[in-house]
């Protein structure tokens, strides 16, 4: 691990999101020690206690002494958690990133002003999916206030990140945090047909996973597009693509963008 990135993180709220961000560090070798977590409750906390993290359930106690303070609670609760720790926050030392969808840069911005209107921290809006927890994520950050100098790093040692504008937000929600649950749906609906095809669930699942995992790797190639690479499995009359127009006469492709706009 770059010894630049061994800052102290505090993450508020041990639900999906802030446990998967645990996950993820610790998968990449990061010190447990310099990560604190601090949630409500006891019982997402002691699954965390194993991964020699320093767990809490006061959220003041969890950001003394972090560089980083990263919030992954509900929206709602969001204006609670804010009211309760920037008095507690250096705004000229720590820096803030929020794991929240839906809440808007100005908003947050208003949240954290300060009775002696201090200058506003480094703050930025972070926004991974759940594959955070294998280092597979990809997460759009939002530089709300500054530079996110020491979130970008941190995010990208649990995937790939993009630096988007605030406007971008609700479609890259849509299309990769949302977009786990719409891939998943692909998965199962590709199991189910297997099934009907002669395979046990359990062997569909694992060939539509590799061929998801190859189809990505595919795609990650220099160059790389679906279509030439649909091409290349496309035989002319061949059964290739019978299976696909016939998918798009069921409406595949006018269904993915359906979801993804009603989604946003
Ligand atoms: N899930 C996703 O795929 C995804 C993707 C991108 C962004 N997000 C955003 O990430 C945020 C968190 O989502 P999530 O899925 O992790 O939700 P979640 O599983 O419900 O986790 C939220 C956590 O916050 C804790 N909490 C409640 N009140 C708190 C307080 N006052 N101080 C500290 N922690 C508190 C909850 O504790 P208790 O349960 O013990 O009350 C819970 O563990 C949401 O705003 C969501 O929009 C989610």
């Amino acid at each position: 691990m770059d010894c630049d990135l061994c800052k102290h993180i505090s993450i508020i709220g041990a639900g999906t999101m802030g446990s998967a961000i645990v996950s993820g560090l610790i998968e990449s070798n990061y010190n447990p020690s310099l990560i604190t977590i601090a949630n409500p409750h006891q019982d997402n906390l002691k699954q965390l206690i194993p991964l020699g993290v320093n767990v809490t359930t006061d959220n003041v106690d969890a950001i003394k002494g972090a560089d980083l303070i990263i919030i992954a609670v509900k929206p709602c609760i969001l204006p609670l958690v804010l009211s309760q720790l920037k008095n507690n926050i250096d705004y000229h030392k720590q820096e803030i990133t929020i794991v929240v969808a839906g809440v808007s840069g100005n908003d947050i911005s208003s949240m954290l002003v300060k009775d002696d209107k201090v200058a506003l921290p480094i703050l930025s809006i972070a926004m991974p999916n759940t594959a955070m927890r294998v280092r597979k994520s990809m997460t759009f950050i939002v530089q709300v206030n500054g530079q996110a100098y020491t979130a970008i790093p941190v995010f990208e040692m649990l995937g790939k990140t993009m630096i988007i504008e605030e406007r971008l937000l609700p479609a890259a929600t849509a299309l990769a945090s949302c977009g786990i649950a719409y891939a998943m749906r692909y998965v199962r609906a590709a199991c189910a047909g297997g099934v009907e095809l002669g395979f046990k669930a359990s062997q569909a699942q694992e060939i539509v996973a590799e061929t998801i995992d190859g189809a990505a790797y595919l795609l990650s190639l220099p160059g790389a597009h679906p279509e030439s690479e649909i091409d290349k499995v496309t035989t002319p009359g061949g059964l290739t693509i019978k299976g696909l127009n016939a998918m798009e006469a069921a409406g595949f492709t006018n269904a993915v963008i359906a979801g993804l706009k009603a989604g946003r």
